[in-house]
């Protein structure tokens, strides 16, 4: 008998109490195969960052724990799971338009169970839209308490209605629950959540909670464990990860994490996202510097070229500040690539700041870019200002950015032209399977000959030529 089926109670103590859950889910889910010759499918889609894909994979880590397996359809799945954003609206309006077509999926297969999870249901004004206009929703929860799946996957399977459980306020950090990688030798590994800032336009302080980060010998034991597993590469995830270790009782910045992270044997490659320019320190600059593992590349949001916006935007540096920093991490890691975020139209952005960010593209020179128009979001201070462009101005304006990104990205890409780099091998192209599809330490996408035996090697490949904003290469030994 399993440790955590000794009682008739579920434990109060975490992670315990889920691995209760999972056990009376694989007693279920035996049950169901015995009757159905098959085993009960799941289906996870993921909108939104990175920190949503790592939720996904922990999600999907507990569901196979509980006897489930995936499938690559909603039309194969038992349950299906969307695990959503919010962060603009376009990523509401995407997860409304697939709850359209599901109503159909369960009209014909009504023991089909849809879940959602996520930033956007941490909104009330969305739980009251599923609850009006997608009724035929079994399970709703938020970003608080996805470790609970096990539990209310239960508890909705044994009560038959409908749950919905969305904490307003984050607990406790629940450590040791599995995971289930979408790459063999790659992970994300959160080191915080939440996030403390409040830039003036984003939804995600309310939706995440408040910043806490993990205790630095969780993260270390979990890389550990993911090398033994086969992980060559590992991203330290957070919404700004320089302000890592605030609140732990033994203070340990995020350059003293990184390295303790750059001595575990077997770790070959070390990323970080996402980086914030206020927190940004000459300590972050120079271990980047000196480590043999770090990639030599950097994403730090821009969000606007002008000072001004960016006191509005409440982010707490300017286009100086800014530039400097770029300066600084040119002169100490000439190779690196740095990448940004932009937003064009915040309200009180005006066609002359757009020219600002222009100026600042060129000047930093970036890598590439996500821009972004901006998004109204409710509840944060930006929704209450007046915008100054109009819609035609913005795109406009939009337009230009992007052209500038462009510009300066294909002369940073083809620096490194004839130069042999190595390269982590992640996949077969997908147009044509005799290439493989790698990245650079610059995180710059190549693609080269070669067969499959290679993914999940690094290997050197010299960079024959670029074409957009990718490499084309040829393995050499
Ligand atoms: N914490 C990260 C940082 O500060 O670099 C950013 C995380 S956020 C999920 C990703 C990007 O979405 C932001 O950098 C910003 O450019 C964009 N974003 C956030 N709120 C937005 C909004 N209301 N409208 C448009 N873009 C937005
Ligand atoms: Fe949003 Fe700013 Fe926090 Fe990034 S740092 S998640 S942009 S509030
Ligand atoms: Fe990420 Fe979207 Fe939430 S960008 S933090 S999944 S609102």
């Amino acid at each position: 008998m399993d440790q955590w089926d000794s009682g008739f109670f579920p434990p109060d103590r975490e992670p315990d109490r889920q691995y209760y859950f999972i056990n009376k889910l694989m007693q279920r889910n035996a049950a169901f195969e015995e009757n159905n010759k098959r085993r009960s499918r799941f289906f996870i889609q993921t909108f939104g960052c990175q920190m949503n894909e790592r939720d996904s994979e922990k999600m999907a880590g507990v569901l196979i724990k509980s006897g489930y397996e995936g499938c690559e359809s909603e039309e194969e799945a038992d349950v299906i799971l969307y695990n959503t954003c919010t962060v603009r609206d376009n990523a509401d309006q995407r997860v409304f338009g697939r709850l359209g077509v599901l109503k159909g999926l369960k009209e014909k297969k009504p023991e089909l169970l849809i879940c959602l999870s996520g930033c956007m249901m941490q909104e009330s004004s969305v739980i009251e839209k599923i609850k009006k206009s997608y009724p035929f929703v079994d399970l709703i929860f938020g970003t608080h308490n996805i470790y609970k799946l096990a539990e209310l996957l239960y508890e909705r399977l044994e009560s038959g209605s409908r749950i919905i459980d969305i904490w307003e306020k984050e607990k406790e950090i629940v450590e040791e629950l599995p995971a289930k990688r979408k790459y063999p030798f790659k992970s994300g590994v959160n080191i915080m959540f939440g996030c403390n800032n409040f830039c003036s336009y984003c939804i995600v302080p309310y939706v995440r909670g408040r910043e806490r980060s993990r205790e630095p010998k969780d993260i270390i034991k979990e890389i550990e464990a993911l090398v033994s597993d086969g992980v060559k590469e590992v991203m330290l995830l957070g919404q700004n990860v320089n302000s890592y270790g605030t609140g732990l009782t033994d203070k340990v910045t995020f350059p003293e994490l990184l390295r303790e992270t750059e001595k575990i044997e077997g770790l070959q490659r070390i990323r970080f996202m996402s980086s914030h320019p206020k927190d940004l320190s000459d300590e972050l600059i120079e271990v980047m510097a000196s480590s043999e593992k770090i990639c030599s590349h950097l994403h730090l949001a821009l969000q606007s070229g002008s000072s001004r916006v960016l006191r509005d935007m409440n982010r707490h540096y300017t286009k100086e500040d800014y530039l400097l920093i770029v300066k600084k991490l040119r002169e100490r890691i000439p190779d690196i690539a740095i990448t940004t975020d932009i937003i064009v139209g915040f309200p009180t952005e005006t066609a002359e700041d757009v020219e600002d960010t222009v100026s600042v593209i060129k000047e930093a020179g970036f890598d590439g870019a996500f821009t972004f128009i901006y998004s109204k979001r409710t509840g944060t201070p930006a929704a209450a200002m007046d915008q100054k462009m109009s819609e035609e101005e913005i795109h406009k304006c939009f337009d230009r950015v992007l052209k500038t990104v462009q510009e300066t990205a294909k002369k940073r890409i083809s620096l490194l032209v004839g130069r042999t780099m190595p390269v982590l091998i992640e996949s077969v192209n997908e147009k044509d399977p005799s290439m493989l599809t790698g990245r650079i330490p610059q995180n710059t996408v190549v693609h080269l000959k070669g067969d499959s035996s290679l993914i999940g090697e690094i290997v050197n490949v010299r960079l024959d030529r670029a074409e957009g904003f990718y490499y084309i290469g040829t393995r050499v030994n």
